[in-house]
């Protein structure tokens, strides 16, 4: 439908001239926003300190940049409410303060993956409500940070995988690795489903989740080898996002 009230020529013609918020299209996000969506080889390998430490980086490029956690299990009660690690991390590392509802919409108790935690709290998890609060975020910031859940195929409802939210919204994925024996088969699996998937993997973030792994350098060499993509930088062990952030810096190009 939209297609034929503007077209292609037309929507080019406006997105050069005029904020892109007027000119959305049946998928396209704002023209002068973009977006990341953050995935990882597992759970607990460092997505969140990845997406805080990419916040940081973007803001040091100078780009109103803010981070997005659509779904989350294991929040804890507060008197504000539900509250998720997580959340509040990519919260703090934004560039403005944001309410906490619209970083993270589906805040759920149990700490189990998204389907389960919803079936204990009767919550059925559907993207249009996400894909709202996240077009919203778009239209206000430079750069949106969106850190999926698990892995890449975690479920968030029957026949709903976390890998949606990236597919649907058409988002460019970043792998984040996180550096431990066994990284290699998860990381190259991973590469596979995202690609498999339809997405644009853009690259991989190592993350040293270990103090010392063993032949840390070997396994980068096979990652740079074998991965689809290329490596966008790799985060030491024991530095927090703010100090890491210059680690990255050839992510914030590559995301431009
Ligand atoms: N480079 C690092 N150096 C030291 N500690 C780290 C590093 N990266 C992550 N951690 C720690 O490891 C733990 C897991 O990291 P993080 O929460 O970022 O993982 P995640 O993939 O986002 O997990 P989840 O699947 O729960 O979202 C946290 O306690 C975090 O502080
Ligand atoms: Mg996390």
């Amino acid at each position: 439908m939209r297609r034929a009230f503007m077209s292609d020529p037309w929507r080019c013609f406006l997105a050069s001239r005029f904020s892109a918020s007027f000119i959305k299209g049946d998928q396209q996000l704002s023209e002068t926003s973009r977006a990341v969506f953050i995935t990882g080889t597992d759970t607990g390998i460092g997505k969140t300190h990845v997406a805080c430490t990419l916040l940081h980086a973007l803001r040091a490029a100078g780009q109103l940049a803010c981070g997005m956690k659509p779904v989350a299990s294991g929040c804890v009660e507060t008197p504000e409410g539900l509250r998720n690690d997580d959340a509040l991390a990519l919260q703090a590392a934004s560039s403005r303060h944001l309410p906490y509802s619209e970083i993270n919409p589906v805040a759920l108790r149990a700490p189990l993956s998204p389907h389960l935690a919803a079936a204990c709290e009767q919550v059925t998890i559907s993207l249009p409500p996400l894909r709202m609060a996240f077009e919203r975020l778009s239209s206000e910031h430079r750069a949106v940070v969106v850190e999926g859940v698990g892995g890449w195929l975690v479920p968030l409802a029957p026949g709903l995988l976390a890998s949606e939210i990236a597919r649907q919204w058409q988002l460019p994925v970043i792998l984040v690795v996180g550096l431990r024996l066994g990284c290699l088969n998860h990381a190259l699996l991973s590469a596979r489903a995202i690609v498999a998937d339809g997405c644009r993997l853009i690259g991989w973030i190592g993350n040293t989740i270990e103090p010392a792994m063993d032949a840390l350098e070997e396994n980068l060499a096979t990652l740079r080898a074998l991965l689809p993509a290329p490596c966008l930088g790799v985060l030491p062990h024991g530095l927090p996002p703010m100090l890491a952030a210059p680690q990255l810096s050839a992510a914030v190009a590559t995301l431009g």
